[in-house]
């Protein structure tokens, strides 16, 4: 058994403009695929063959292990971010638009923080809204780190790294992060999030 690229779950030419079929054709099939690939190929030597992706990341970053973390903690952010896209516009609902109204004040409020971690956040990385104990928290993270090796339950990502926007956005990654924030979210994932189930479904055994 070996880790394999996941599906998207809708074609790539679903999202027009915002999100083009080439975006999709290096990001997903050529990235993601890499990350897949790489950390195939490290399995064996880590001793970790077998082991779930969550797995893998978690014991990867106890052992130092670098480059396995990087790559494997990859293949889990980009399997979750695909998930949070929606080409069909919504908006939060039910619990989750609840907690974001007690948390952020409103809807719009924690957008625009959400906006301001991930346009602000430094070179390559990720933004999340995550739950942190009981409250919702809005963070960001360099590189591949991922909210699952730190205990934090993952809601809601954007990619920030430059080959997630530059095809169809070059430089300007505050209208990549606007743009998806205002008509490409799957709230429904994200609610779904709250107890925990996309930290599943991104997950897969190698
Ligand atoms: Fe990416």
């Amino acid at each position: 058994m070996a880790f394999q690229l996941p599906d998207l779950p809708y074609d790539k030419s679903a999202f027009g403009e915002i999100i083009s079929a080439e975006t999709f054709d290096y990001h997903h099939g050529k990235h993601h695929k890499a990350y897949v690939d790489k950390t195939n190929g490290m399995l064996a030597d880590a001793g970790l063959e077998g082991k779930s992706l969550v797995e893998v990341i978690k014991a990867a970053k106890d052992k130092g292990n670098k480059g396995l973390f990087n790559n494997s903690a990859q293949v889990w952010n980009h399997s979750f971010y695909w998930l949070c896209l929606s080409p069909t516009q919504q908006s939060p609902s039910g619990e989750l638009a609840a907690r974001i109204e007690d948390d952020f004040g409103s809807l719009d409020e924690m957008l625009a923080k959400f906006k301001d971690e991930a346009v602000g956040h430094f070179a390559s990385g990720w933004a999340w809204l995550v739950l942190d104990g009981d409250s919702l928290k809005i963070t960001s993270l360099h590189d591949a780190d991922s909210p699952v090796a730190h205990g934090m339950k993952p809601l809601l990502t954007l990619d920030v790294w430059e080959h997630a926007y530059y095809l169809d956005y070059q430089n300007a990654r505050p209208d990549y992060v606007e743009t998806l924030l205002k008509k490409a979210i799957n709230w429904e994932f994200v609610a779904q999030n709250l107890d925990g189930e996309g930290i599943g479904r991104a997950d897969q055994k190698g």
